[in-house]
């Protein structure tokens, strides 16, 4: 069976990007691979050196992945920083990874111009890090967007260049996988492309947002002017208002609607309305149990054991390999 492996940040709550670009089909991947989703809490250190809430931002996602439905029989879901393998697979990587092709990265371009005032050696090496949680359970399959392609190169360069030195075939190459289902794009409300945490005030719905907030945020959702010509194609902003429609309503409130704007008698103010009322009847589910996962403390913290104990056995078993290609051997 295909090991699949996936990480993400652990910036607290999640949002419906979130969910419809990877989390719903995380679900369905726990019935047919032998999965790994873990949360990445040291990477977080790469930016946030003293992180606010940390444990706090941790738990959400936890408890939001599962209230999504991950299961933590099926699949083994975990938290980075419990499981220290990871940071000793990442030392022995960084050995051989060179800061020539570290310092190409385009991630690490990136932040240096972000954070000009903390340039560390754990940006610069990031790429380690992540081919260190992905080979640690000698994943197959790695679910990324484009924004994380080039790290993904880079870890089967890594995994590639272990067994070279080692002479070994021990490393397989890790694959970008979508799961056969293109992913769905969720916009955001604010007349930005995409939804996201960091795209302004009011661009997200977040998965653990109250129906009044929803309503408010999809009424402040931009629109234009309204079309003055039939069938006139639709502006980004308007298109983003359909396609989230698209997604939370029934196919006739679209297609009402979609008749609508192509006769030009629409009225963004009723569709807007109907709008929050799909989506809050859509998040309605995943709303509650969030809250009654959260609140249940033993719940959480037996997941959050269960996922390190599988994950544990995985690394352990990777790492007793990994010394004796090495050469460390006990005395
Ligand atoms: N770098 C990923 C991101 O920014 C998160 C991540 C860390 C990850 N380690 C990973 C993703 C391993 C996939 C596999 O979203």
């Amino acid at each position: 069976m295909e090991t699949v492996l996936s990480g993400i940040r652990p910036t607290g709550n999640l949002h419906l990007g979130n969910y419809f670009g990877a989390l719903s089909n995380f679900v369905e991947m726990q019935n047919h691979h032998n999965c790994y989703f873990f949360i990445a809490d040291f990477h977080s250190l790469t930016t946030h050196p003293t992180p606010g809430d940390l444990h706090g931002n941790v738990r959400q996602v936890l408890v939001e992945y599962l209230a999504a439905g991950l299961d933590p029989e099926k699949s083994t879901l975990y938290i980075q920083s419990e499981v220290p393998e990871v940071a000793e697979l990442y030392l022995y990587l960084n050995m051989n990874a060179y800061i020539g092709e570290l310092e190409r990265c385009t991630s690490f371009k990136d932040k240096i111009r972000q954070q000009p005032q903390n340039v560390n050696a754990g940006l610069l090496t990031y790429p380690t890090l992540m081919a260190a949680d992905i080979l640690i359970h000698r994943a197959n399959k790695v679910p990324v967007g484009k924004d994380q392609e080039q790290h993904l190169e880079m870890t089967r360069q890594f995994g590639n260049r272990f067994n070279r030195m080692y002479n070994v075939d021990y490393f397989p190459e890790p694959q970008a996988f979508n799961f056969g289902k293109e992913l769905v794009k969720i916009p955001g409300l604010n007349g930005t492309g995409k939804m996201g945490k960091s795209e302004g005030e009011g661009n997200a719905i977040f998965l653990s947002d109250e129906p009044e907030v929803i309503r408010k945020k999809v009424m402040k959702a931009v629109t234009d002017g309204g079309p003055t010509i039939q069938n006139q194609e639709k502006p980004d902003v308007i298109q983003n208002i359909f396609q989230l429609m698209k997604v939370v309503s029934a196919p006739e409130t679209y297609n009402f609607f979609d008749e609508m704007y192509n006769t030009c008698q629409i009225r963004y103010g009723d569709m807007k309305k109907q709008l929050a009322v799909d989506m809050i009847a859509f998040t309605e589910p995943m709303r509650e149990k969030i809250k009654a996962i959260s609140a249940d403390e033993k719940y959480v913290s037996n997941a959050a054991r269960i996922g390190r104990e599988k994950a544990h056995e995985s690394a352990a078993k990777t790492i007793r390999e990994v010394r004796e290609i090495i050469g460390f051997k006990p005395f």
